[in-house]
């Protein structure tokens, strides 16, 4: 069973006889990214603030790791909690390291230890401290101050970190960048996140899952697929784009599609290359067959060898030798970022591989192609491709 890292039971929150969360209720699983998401003024900032109780609920119960947060003293429950606020906020005054060595500083750690352990966090979202770490914040981009914002709330090692709109000063390039290395990194540290943002784009490719509010109170909580495939209402359709194949591609994961594995032109590097020549003539993937095959290390995609014209003839030599780049995504990445990809190396075809770098097999264009059509078919929509 998944552990419940935090969980809102009737949460509430009003100014004057104004209520802005209307009682919520919602278990956030631990490891998981939870996205909040909704217009503006919806109550996202006052749910984050209300779990690290920077803002006290007027109801409800929240509970962090089973204990009740009212009943916690605030300080120490914030130290366990990491919180990139909304708008970068940084200290001008003071330099990149210091400004991450804060959190580490309220945790008790002195002053040595506080600069290396931030100096690592630093590292984490790549800014090494050798170079970054004497700046000061306006010396830096603003993509660069928002990883400096996510190294300090990463500083303290809490078990849960609360984002607020984490990427949204950001230019569309840099912010798919920054998504990338934090899911990165989340592969690796496995927090708690609650992860607030107003792009449904960033919220499908972010959130494990995604709740949608809507003037303070939730109105569906579930993974991108399950709201995309089962909208509860005609808010939430809208919201997320149900229906609209191309639009479904911008969050789809990798990992949510059919990933070919069998009839693959694939040798290992040992190999000859008349393995290579057969390997490429025997597969039925097109745009691959006679043309070239990917090459595999250990379980790793290493390259690919490129055939095509080369006689099925016995050829001297490994295919080692002939070794070229094989364009890649990873299972976390975006279909679209794949179909990219595909359009970019003129294959057609890009080798899908985990976190490890291991080859899961191929995603091709007339897989997607027929994937659209099934939706098409279930929906009844017109599609734009
Ligand atoms: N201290 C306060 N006093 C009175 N009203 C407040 C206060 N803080 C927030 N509100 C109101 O509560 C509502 C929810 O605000 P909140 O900051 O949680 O919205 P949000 O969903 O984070 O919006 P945004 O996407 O613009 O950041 C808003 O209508 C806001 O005006
Ligand atoms: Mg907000």
């Amino acid at each position: 069973m998944v552990r419940t890292a935090i969980s809102l039971r009737d949460v509430r929150k009003s100014y004057g006889d104004t209520e802005v969360v209307k009682g919520v209720d919602l278990d956030i699983a631990g490891g998981e990214i939870m996205v909040l998401i909704g217009p503006s003024g919806c109550g996202k900032t006052t749910i984050l603030r209300m779990i690290n109780r920077l803002v006290e609920p007027s109801g409800g119960t929240i509970l962090c790791e089973g204990q009740d947060t009212s009943r916690m003293d605030p300080v120490a429950l914030r130290r366990r909690i990491g919180y990139v606020i909304q708008g970068i906020g940084l200290f001008p005054h003071m330099r990149v390291l210091e400004n991450v060595s804060v959190v580490p500083r309220l945790k008790g750690i002195g002053p040595d230890e506080a600069r290396s352990i931030s100096g690592r966090a630093l590292e984490m979202v790549g800014l090494p401290p050798s170079e970054y770490g004497e700046k000061w914040p306006r010396q830096l981009s603003g993509g660069q101050q928002q990883r400096v914002g996510v190294a300090r709330a990463l500083a303290g090692d809490p078990e849960i970190i609360l984002m607020d709109e984490p990427f949204g000063a950001l230019d569309p390039i840099s912010r798919i960048g920054l998504q990338d290395e934090l899911l990165d990194l989340q592969f690796k540290l496995k927090k708690t996140v609650v992860f607030v943002t107003h792009d449904i784009s960033e919220a499908m490719k972010m959130g494990n899952r995604i709740a949608i509010m809507r003037s303070g109170e939730l109105v569906q909580v579930g993974e991108p697929l399950a709201l995309l495939s089962s909208p509860d209402d005609d808010f939430v359709s809208g919201f997320v784009g149900a229906g609209n194949p191309m639009a479904m591609f911008s969050f789809m994961k990798v990992k949510d599609v059919p990933v070919r594995t069998s009839d693959l032109p694939v040798v290992d590097i040992e190999d000859s290359m008349s393995n290579a020549v057969r390997a490429a003539h025997n597969t039925d993937l097109r745009f691959c067959r006679d043309r070239f095959v990917y090459v595999l290390d250990q379980g790793r995609l290493a390259g690919s060898v490129n055939v095509e014209g080369i006689p099925p003839v016995a050829l001297p030599g490994p295919v080692r030798e002939r070794l070229q780049p094989a364009s890649s995504v990873r299972t976390t990445r975006t279909v679209q970022e794949a179909l990219g990809t595909m359009i970019s190396s003129a294959i057609a075809n890009v080798a899908v591989v985990d976190e490890a770098g291991r080859f899961l097999g191929v995603l091709s264009f007339s897989d997607m192609y027929d994937i659209i059509q099934q939706q098409k078919e279930r929906d009844g929509t017109t599609a734009v491709v």
